[in-house]
């Protein structure tokens, strides 16, 4: 039987700090040091944050309130998954959970960090991950917000460095802007093939929704979803 979280224990904050533009560029494009700023992470003790010692395997970049990466912890308790989120009250409210949790020996194998993931991801080590969630990213709809998107090519590259040579990035969105411009920049890297997954059956071994993608649900919004495999010679 896959473990309930009674959610109502954890109030979730009603104030939203604001996210500063500069949080989303890497740090070594900002000339003054800023004050509020995610903590860059060159290396990480694994055993300080999943109780089995060992490294994520799967990643939830932009993770948001948790949702996914706790539901996912609790279906793949042997899988350690950390959750990436630029907005720190998110992920104050993701431990408090994570923390409540663990006397009860669940979630022992989730983990979510303050960090922006434009500063790529050192600390995990090459060909080390299994599959890289990146769902339903900010839009940021505007030519000049664009480089906020965390979506680059710098990024595709530090996800291929960190997959295994089987492992899968996954992504979703609602927004058709927001899918074209992923396509282009996995067209520019190159080192991904995509497959596309039209109905529910070929995402079965997805089996949680995100937040943003119960919302869709609701409302009858519609999302692509992509697999995005490392390219091999065989492809
Ligand atoms: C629209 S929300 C989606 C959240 C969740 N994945 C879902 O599907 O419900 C996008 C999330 O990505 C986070 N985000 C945006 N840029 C980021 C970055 N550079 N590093 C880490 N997280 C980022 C945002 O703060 C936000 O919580």
């Amino acid at each position: 039987m896959i473990p309930i979280i009674d959610y109502t224990k954890y109030p979730k904050p009603r104030s939203r700090h604001h996210v500063s533009s500069n949080q989303y560029l890497p740090r070594d494009q900002i000339c003054i040091e800023p004050r509020y700023y995610p903590p860059l992470r060159p290396q990480i003790e694994w055993c300080a944050h999943f109780v089995n010692g060992r490294a994520p395997e799967y990643l939830d970049i932009g993770c948001g309130m948790g949702r996914f990466l706790l539901e996912m912890a609790l279906r793949e308790p042997s899988v350690n998954i950390l959750g990436l989120e630029v907005r720190e009250y998110a992920v104050r409210w993701i431990r408090r959970v994570i923390d409540g949790e663990r006397p009860r020996g669940i979630l022992g194998n989730a983990e979510a960090l303050w960090y922006n993931v434009a500063n790529g991801l050192p600390f995990c080590s090459d060909a080390s991950i299994r599959k890289i969630f990146y769902l339903f990213p900010d839009p940021w709809f505007k030519k000049r917000h664009h480089y906020r998107r965390a979506f680059t090519v710098a990024f595709l590259n530090e996800c291929a460095r960190v997959l295994r040579s089987d492992g899968i990035l996954y992504l979703m969105t609602d927004v058709p802007d927001v899918d074209r411009y992923q396509r282009e920049i996995l067209c520019q890297h190159g080192g991904f093939v995509i497959e596309e997954c039209s109905d529910d059956a070929e995402w079965e071994e997805i089996p949680v929704h995100t937040d943003q993608e119960e919302f869709c649900l609701r409302k009858g919004i519609p999302y692509t979803r992509i697999r995005c495999y490392k390219r091999t010679t065989e492809r």
